[in-house]
């Protein structure tokens, strides 16, 4: 392995049900750490990865959703301390998988524009407006900052179907 890739923790972890932490500021450690993560989302692969799901609570997140059909086109997005600041009333229903739930995916149903205000990978103030796809990942990935996953919005028998898939997958891949 020649990649400097962290672990993803998969559930039922602790971490994954944690709050994390905001970052005093983002200097180059929180930028190694954004690197890192970004680099392990595209080897998993994925679009979206928060702090707590590399075992880190701590306010930072990842996205890119570039290589997908249907999603806006964006270079990487880097986020510390993202801040809701606007939610539209209009719901968007998309179907949503995590990689801390591998082998499984459910539709959820979430604000369908959203603006968040956070500091980027230069630790300057920036705002990003998402519809679509952008939308659903980045109150995806600001869930996890809360320890919340996306299968907390579904009934309890369609968490229980999901969380029966992610069970088989990490059965058929040897995950303990
Ligand atoms: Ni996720």
């Amino acid at each position: 392995m020649s990649k400097d890739l962290y672990n993803i923790i998969l559930t039922p972890d602790p971490v994954l049900k944690t709050t994390a932490a905001p970052v005093d500021k983002v200097d180059d450690t929180i930028r190694k750490q954004m690197d890192r993560m970004l680099a392990t989302m595209y080897e998993a692969p994925g679009i979206g990865l928060a702090a707590n799901q590399v075992g880190i609570l701590n306010r930072v997140l990842v996205m890119d959703l570039a290589d997908r059909e249907g999603g806006e086109k964006c270079e990487p997005i880097f986020m510390a301390n993202p801040q809701l600041i606007y939610e539209s009333e209009e719901p968007s229903v998309m179907l949503e998988g995590c990689l801390s739930l591998p082998g499984a995916n459910a539709d959820v149903e979430r604000p369908a524009i959203v603006r968040v205000k956070y500091l980027d990978y230069n630790g300057n103030e920036a705002e990003l407006e998402a519809t679509g796809l952008l939308s659903h990942c980045v109150q995806h990935e600001m869930d996890h900052l809360d320890g919340t996953l996306f299968i907390d919005y579904l009934s309890s028998l369609k968490r229980n179907m999901v969380l029966k898939k992610v069970d088989k997958y990490k059965k058929q891949n040897n995950i303990l």
